[in-house]
């Protein structure tokens, strides 16, 4: 199978590395390849890209929009997100989805399946793309609530159009998210604060943390993050930024190949520093 990732800049990819181990397990003969774009060479090198013979391809940063109008096909899921981080070819056809909130949601339930058995309550921080899919993965799940909080409220408030009434939701500051922090179990941190290499902030104050909630942060270097490192003094469970990145390469890779791997030695290699 013909493999790869396209975005720019993607030198530091993991993903090679991570899709390597899945076509290791599966027994499957295929590589997967690091396709850098220029921004201004994008439009002809997907053209020639789609002439060639390649099976899949993920999309990332910053070309998960920009993707869309050159798919023959779209998932009903990344069409409303409005982002496509994965690509099936074939027979020169194209077929997008997105796996990145799926992936969070899947690496949740995996390790904290009591958040998913119903009245739990769940809040996100930031409202850029990241947390676009993530807040779709989450009111499709059964919670009693989904709020967003956002240093730019009106972003945030732009995200509840993705909800179709089918889940109590609302935009708050991170002002108002900090008072009421007590009543969420699940906190998802999607913006690049506390990221390398500027690593000793923390998006809000976890004074009001509700013992044994669960913080969860999709920033992944450094591996513990500042609002990680504070949620787990405060009584709170973690979850580390690794996690939904190797899950959503789980789904892409599930669906170029029509196999099913596991993720437990790939997680366990990631540092833990
Ligand atoms: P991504 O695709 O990684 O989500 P993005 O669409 O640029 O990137 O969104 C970045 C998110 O991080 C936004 O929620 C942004 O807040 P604003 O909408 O107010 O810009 C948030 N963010 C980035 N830097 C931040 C900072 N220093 N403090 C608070 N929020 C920040």
């Amino acid at each position: 199978m013909k493999l790869g990732l396209i975005g720019h800049p993607i030198k530091h990819s993991k993903s090679p590395w991570i899709h390597q181990q899945f076509l290791d397990q599966t027994g499957i003969k295929g590589s997967y390849q690091l396709i850098e774009i220029e921004p201004n060479q994008f439009e002809e090198n997907i053209k020639k890209l789609k002439q060639t013979d390649w099976d899949g391809f993920n999309v990332t940063i910053p070309y998960k929009e920009k993707i869309i109008p050159y798919l023959d096909e779209i998932s009903s899921d990344a069409e409303q997100i409005g982002a496509v981080n994965t690509v099936v070819c074939r027979n020169q056809r194209w077929y997008g989805y997105n796996t990145d909130g799926l992936g969070l949601v899947t690496a949740l339930k995996d390790n904290f399946p009591g958040l998913f058995t119903g009245g739990r309550s769940a809040l996100i921080l930031g409202a850029g793309g990241a947390s676009r899919g993530i807040y779709y993965a989450l009111i499709n799940e059964n919670f009693s609530e989904v709020a967003i909080a956002n240093r730019t409220i009106s972003r945030a408030e732009n995200l509840l159009t993705l909800n179709q009434g089918q889940i109590k939701s609302y935009a708050l500051s991170f002002k108002e998210a900090e008072e009421r922090l007590s009543q969420y179990d699940l906190i998802v941190q999607t913006t690049s604060v506390g990221m390398v290499p500027v690593t000793d902030q923390q998006v809000i104050d976890l004074t009001h943390l509700k013992l044994g909630a669960v913080v969860s942060d999709i920033v992944y270097q450094p591996f513990w993050t500042a609002i990680l490192k504070d949620a787990a003094t405060r009584g709170g469970k973690v979850h580390h930024g690794h996690e939904m990145l190797v899950y959503q390469a789980k789904h892409a890779f599930e669906l170029w190949s029509g196999e099913k791997v596991d993720v437990k030695s790939i997680l366990s290699q990631f540092n833990c520093q």
